[in-house]
C-alpha cells in the first residue's frame, strides 16, 4: 500500500492496485482473531469504534488449536516470583525481566476476569485443577475441557465479543499491507473473498496475526499462520528481534498431515514418557526433569536419539496411565489419535517434533506500542520479550490476554494526546498495475519446497553451510517467482518467503546454541552472544540488522 503521504516508490504488496477502493473508517482496527487480537478488540470497544480483520475463521487460530492451558501463579504455594524465575530459565537467558515480570504478576488476574467472562475452567470440588508442563517447577497449568482449552478460551472471547455487538467484524479478509502516511501507521489494507479491496483506515492498528509454523514442512499450526503480520509490518519499517528462533514442539503425532495433530504436553505432565523405538526412557539422565525438561532441551535430545536410531520419530507412552483420566483430560488427543488408528491407553503413539511458536516478533515495550507509530502488536506476532530463546509451556495465551489489555491501555492514553490522531483523507483508488501472477501449481511447489528446504536447513540444527544454502535455494524460489497476483496464496507466499530470509540471516548471524536456536558449528552457549538481534528494512528496500545489548532498544 503506498505511502499516501508521498509518490515515490514504496515495498508493498499491494504496489498498484488495479481496482477500487472501498473504505472504512474507526477507531481501532484490530488485525488477527486470536487471544490476543479478541483482547484487544474488546477492551477497545468499550470506548471506541472498532473493526475486527481476520484472514479465516475464529476455529482456524492457533488460539482455537491449543491444548495446553494458561499458566500463572494460582495455588497457595506458587507465586509470581517462582513463575517469573521458571519463564527465565527456560527463556536461557534471553528474557527480557521486566516484561516477564508484567506476564506473572498481571496473569493471574487475566484468568479470572477470563473466567467471569464465561470460560469454564476444569475444576475439583470447586477449585481449578493445575497441571504440569514442561520446565515449570510447580503444577500452575489451567484447562478447559481438558485439553481443548484453546476452543474453549477462544469461544467464550468470541461468545462474549460478540453478544457486546459493538466490534464490526471483518471476517475472511486478508490484510496485505499497512496503511501509511508520512511514517505512520493510519490503516490497514485488505482483500475480500470477492477479490475487492477495502483501506480500514483507524486512528490505532493492532496487529494480532499469530505465528509462521507454516515456513517448515511439519508444524503444529494452523494453515493460516503464514506470518502475514511480521511480514507486512517489517514492510512498513518496524523494528522485529529474535527472528532466528523457532519453537518446536517435541511431541506432533508423526505423519505427514499439514498441520499435525498436537500431542500435548500435558500428557508428559501427567506421567506420559518417551521412548526410543527400542522401548527406553532417553530422557532420563539428560535433565533433572527427565521428560518434563525445557522443551529445547527435550526436542535437542530426540534429535540426537532419531539421529543415532536413523529414524525420524520416537515414542509416547502412556500405557500406564489410567485410560479413564487420559479419556477424560485428554478428549482431544484421544479422540484425534483413535481417527488414526491408534489407542492412546494401550499403544505407543510416534511422535516427532514439529513447528510450534515463533518467538520472533514485531518489537513492542511494556504496552505493546511498536517502532511505527500507530502501530501496537500483541500475542505472537508481537515481541514483547517474555519468551527469550524458548518459550515456557503455557505462556502464551497468557500473554495474548496480559498484552492484549495492556495495548488498550496504551491507544486509550496515546487517543488522549490532543491534535496527533486525525483520520486521515481516505484514498478512493489506486494506480493500475498488470502483476503476471503466478499459477495455482507454482505457488503450491514453491511452498512446499521453501517448507522443505526450512525444515531441512534452518530446522532444529543449524550450521553456517546449512544456511548458506538455505539463503541460496530461497533466493531462487524468490527469483523464480513472477511478481504477485492479489491472490491470498501467492501473497502468503511472498510474506513467507520475506520471514525465511530474516529467519537464515538472522540465524547465520548468532554464532552458539541457544534455546531453540542449535547450532552444529557452535555448540556452546557463548555468554558474548547474551544478546538479541533486532532487524528491519531501510528505506532502500536493504535490511538492517543491529546487535542489541541486554535492554537496548533498537532506537536507542
Ligand atoms: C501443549 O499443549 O503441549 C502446548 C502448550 C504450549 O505450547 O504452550
Amino acid at each position: 500500500m503506498p505511502d499516501l503521504g508521498s509518490s515515490s516508490s514504496h515495498p508493498y504488496l499491494a504496489n498498484g492496485l488495479s481496482r477500487d477502493l472501498r473504505c472504512r473508517s474507526y477507531d481501532v482496527v484490530v488485525v488477527g482473531g486470536g487471544v490476543g487480537g479478541l483482547t484487544a478488540a474488546m477492551g477497545a470497544a468499550a470506548s471506541w469504534s472498532v473493526g475486527l480483520l481476520t484472514k479465516a475463521g475464529f476455529d482456524e487460530t492457533a488460539t482455537f488449536f491449543a491444548q495446553g492451558g494458561i499458566a500463572a501463579a494460582l495455588a497457595p504455594y506458587d507465586s509470581p516470583e517462582l513463575h517469573l524465575r521458571d519463564t527465565l530459565a527456560a527463556g536461557a537467558g534471553l528474557c527480557d525481566e521486566e516484561a516477564v515480570k508484567v506476564l506473572v504478576q498481571e496473569g493471574p488476574d487475566r484468568v479470572y476476569r477470563l473466567e467471569r467472562l464465561g470460560t469454564k475452567f476444569d475444576k475439583l470440588d470447586g477449585q481449578l485443577i493445575l497441571a504440569s508442563e514442561g520446565a515449570h517447577s510447580v503444577p500452575r497449568i489451567v484447562h478447559a475441557g481438558g485439553d481443548a482449552t484453546g476452543s474453549v478460551v477462544e469461544g467464550a472471547l468470541v461468545e462474549a465479543m460478540v453478544a457486546g455487538r459493538r466490534v464490526a467484524l471483518h471476517e475472511d479478509e486478508f490484510v496485505v499491507d499497512l496503511i501509511m502516511r508520512e511514517g505512520r501507521v493510519v490503516g490497514a489494507l485488505s482483500l475480500s473473498p470477492d477479490g475487492g479491496f477495502t483501506a480500514s483506515f483507524a486512528r490505532a492498528v493492532v496487529l494480532a496475526t499469530g505465528g509462521a509454523g507454516q515456513l517448515f514442512a511439519n508444524t503444529t499450526n494452523p494453515p493460516a499462520a503464514t506470518g502475514d503480520g511480521h511480514a507486512m509490518a517489517f514492510r512498513a519499517g518496524a523494528w522485529l528481534r529474535d527472528m532466528e528462533f523457532m519453537q518446536f514442539h517435541p511431541t506432533a503425532f508423526y505423519c505427514s498431515e499439514n498441520p499435525a495433530l498436537l500431542v500435548t504436553e500435558a500428557l508428559r505432565g501427567a506421567g506420559a514418557y518417551l521412548r526410543d523405538i527400542h522401548g527406553e526412557r532417553f530422557m532420563l539422565g539428560i535433565h533433572p526433569q527427565a521428560e518434563l525438561a525445557p522443551r529445547d532441551v527435550v526436542v535437542r535430545r530426540m534429535k540426537e536419539v532419531m539421529d543415532r536410531d536413523q529414524v525420524d520419530h520416537v515414542l509416547l507412552d502412556a500405557r500406564h496411565l489410567a485410560c479413564v483420566d487420559l479419556r477424560d483430560k485428554f478428549p482431544t488427543v484421544t479422540q484425534g489419535l483413535r481417527a488414526r488408528g491408534v489407542d492412546l491407553c494401550t499403544q505407543l503413539v510416534p511422535v516427532s517434533p514439529a513447528s510450534h511458536y515463533f518467538m520472533g516478533g514485531v518489537i513492542t515495550d511494556l504496552w505493546g506500542r511498536t517502532s511505527l507509530p500507530g502501530l501496537w502488536a500483541c500475542g505472537e506476532v508481537a515481541s514483547t520479550g517474555v519468551h527469550g530463546a524458548n518459550r515456557l509451556a503455557s505462556n502464551s495465551l497468557l500473554e495474548g490476554l496480559v498484552f492484549g489489555e495492556r495495548v488498550v491501555h496504551d491507544i486509550e492514553r496515546s487517543f488522549r494526546v490532543p491534535g496527533l490522531l486525525e483520520p486521515p483523507e481516505p484514498i478512493l483508488s489506486l494506480p493500475a498495475t498488470n502483476a503476471p501472477g503466478n499459477s495455482e501449481g507454482d505457488v503450491a511447489a514453491a511452498r512446499e519446497r521453501l517448507a522443505l528446504t526450512m525444515s531441512r536447513l534452518c530446522g532444529i540444527v543449524r550450521s553456517e553451510a546449512a544456511l548458506c544454502e538455505a539463503r541460496r535455494t530461497v533466493k531462487e524460489i524468490r527469483g523464480a517467482l513472477r511478481p504477485p497476483r492479489a491472490r491470498v496464496a501467492e501473497l502468503e507466499l511472498v510474506n513467507l518467503l520475506t520471514l525465511a530470509e530474516l529467519m537464515i540471516e538472522s540465524a547465520l548471524r548468532r554464532q552458539e546454541s541457544r534455546g531453540v536456536h542449535l547450532r552444529s558449528d557452535y555448540p556452546e552457549r557463548d555468554g558474548r552472544w547474551l544478546k538479541n538481534i533486532a532487524v528491519r528494512r531501510e528505506n532502500a528496500g536493504k535490511r538492517s540488522f543491529r546487535v542489541l545489548e541486554r535492554g537496548e532498544r533498537p532506537d536507542d
